[in-house]
């Protein structure tokens, strides 16, 4: 693993979104993992920036994103495609049909497996991720299998309390989710992890410096080859005791 500490969001974000050009650039049909959450919306904002320049081409580039809420349509205007459509994909020249974020509405097992088997055929390039305060990525929670893979999950409670933050209250914060599993993200060639501010300090931690359980998610990513870490003085200062 390697660690990036970086002084303020904005270099951090330019950091994050390089890592993603570079990709984009050295391969003809690149293959992106997204995420969504308040983590990476500063590396889509240098994204939409460096197209804006004319610095990178979206027109060949395919998306998988992380998860979905079950149960909310993806209309609903706290749905994951919502948010991808609205902080990224609608202002860069990506065609919509090249992004792909689980169904949740529909048949659960039905979208799990399709969703595996395109990921089968469509080998990720690059993959970001944030991490939740206990521990999880993308919302695999604490307890789920290392060998996991795209499946419905029931969200822990602090995660809805975590994201209740998006809703108007916490009972509106869907019970259920569709996530990619350990197995399918460790299959990403590379993995660049985000972690900012003190909030995220315990849970980075462990994950870099504690056992490899299934009780803290992230930390099979001791396992990857080609990970980084994105973060700042706020998150690392336990590291630094
Ligand atoms: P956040 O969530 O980006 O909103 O902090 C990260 C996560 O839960 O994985």
């Amino acid at each position: 693993m390697e660690i990036r500490i970086f002084e303020n969001k904005e270099s951090l974000s330019r950091a994050a979104a390089q890592y993603f050009i570079e990709v984009i650039k050295s391969n003809q049909k690149p293959v992106l993992g997204l995420a969504t959450g308040s983590t990476p919306l500063g590396m889509y904002e240098k994204l939409i920036e460096s197209y804006n320049d004319g610095k990178v081409d979206f027109k060949n580039v395919k998306t998988y994103n992380l998860d979905e809420y079950c149960g909310i349509d993806e209309n609903h205007e706290q749905s994951y495609r919502t948010f991808m459509n609205n902080n990224f994909f609608n202002h860069i020249n990506i065609d919509i049909n090249n992004t792909n974020i689980p169904n949740a509405t529909g048949d659960l097992d039905v979208a799990c497996e399709l969703y595996n088997s395109q990921l089968n055929e469509n080998e990720i390039d690059i993959q970001v991720l944030g991490i939740g305060t206990n521990g999880h990525i993308a919302f695999n929670e604490p307890g789920t299998p290392f060998g996991s893979k795209t499946h419905c999950i029931e969200l822990n409670q602090k995660t809805r309390e975590d994201n209740a933050r998006f809703f108007n209250s916490i009972d509106e914060v869907p019970t259920h989710a569709i996530t990619m599993g350990l197995a399918n993200i460790m299959k990403a060639k590379k993995i660049i992890l985000i972690a900012i501010g003190a909030q995220k300090a315990e849970a980075l931690r462990k994950m870099i410096l504690g056992d490899v359980t299934e009780d803290m998610p992230a930390s099979i990513l001791q396992f990857h080859p080609d990970v980084v870490i994105l973060t700042d003085r706020e998150a690392v200062k336990t590291l630094m005791k």
